[in-house]
């Protein structure tokens, strides 16, 4: 009874955040879908970095098999854990309160790797990134997704409204994407929605040459 409150509260407050985000020009249902869009197929086990209160996280799990998803703050994972059991998908997801600088895994333990809208308030988002890519397997998926320039102009807005600040991500994705230009890697971006997506496909495992003797 207790959760079901919960749940209601939690799913009122991210509608009525949603209603104030669309006045100032921010749609999160046609964002989120035009993401999902680009970023389809979502194969293996996913890790999420920025659970957030679990938009996207809610999105994906309607697409893929697996999720691990990671937050450094265990107070919003516990709201996206009401927003996803009331889209019913929570029962293939496992949350992890840590610090995405130092992930806590061995190299390459994901088929894809996966974010959005976070990257603007890591602190250092390129050694974040680095950590993404060591835990990606040979073969695998990246999605990295964050607020276009005019996104980012509509948050600006937002938040000045209620008398706060947005941190911005300098340099938009194009860092990320440079980062991949090594062999072997097929990078893709997408605008739209007032989201840059950077959709990246890591080389294959080197073949193993056969020994003839
Ligand atoms: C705007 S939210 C993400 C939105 C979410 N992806 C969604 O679709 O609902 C950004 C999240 O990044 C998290 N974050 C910031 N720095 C982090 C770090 N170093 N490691 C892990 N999470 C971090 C914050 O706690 C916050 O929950």
């Amino acid at each position: 009874m207790q959760r079901l409150i919960l749940k209601s509260k939690n799913h009122r407050a991210m509608k009525q955040r949603e209603a104030l985000f669309r006045r100032f020009g921010y749609d999160s249902a046609a964002s989120l879908k035009f993401v999902i869009a680009k970023a389809l197929p979502l194969p293996g086990h996913v890790l999420e970095i920025g659970t957030g209160k679990g938009r996207f996280l809610a999105a994906m799990a309607k697409h893929a098999d697996r999720i691990t998803t990671l937050d450094v703050d265990a107070k919003q994972q516990r709201a996206a854990k009401l927003h996803v059991h009331q889209t019913r998908a929570g029962r293939r997801i496992r949350f992890v309160a840590h610090d995405a600088e130092h992930l806590p895994w061995p190299d390459a333990g994901f088929d894809t790797l996966a974010s959005m809208n976070t990257f603007h308030h890591l602190e250092r988002p390129m050694r974040v990134f680095e950590e993404m890519l060591r835990v990606l397997k040979p073969g695998g998926k990246l999605v990295l997704c964050d607020f276009s320039p005019r996104g980012f102009q509509i948050f600006d807005r937002i938040h000045r409204f209620e008398g706060g600040t947005h941190p911005r991500l300098k340099h938009g994705l194009a860092g990320f994407g440079r980062t991949l230009r090594r062999p072997g890697w097929k990078t893709r971006r997408f605008k739209g929605c007032n989201q840059e997506i950077l959709v990246a496909t890591a080389p294959p495992a080197p073949t193993k040459k056969k020994n003839h003797t």
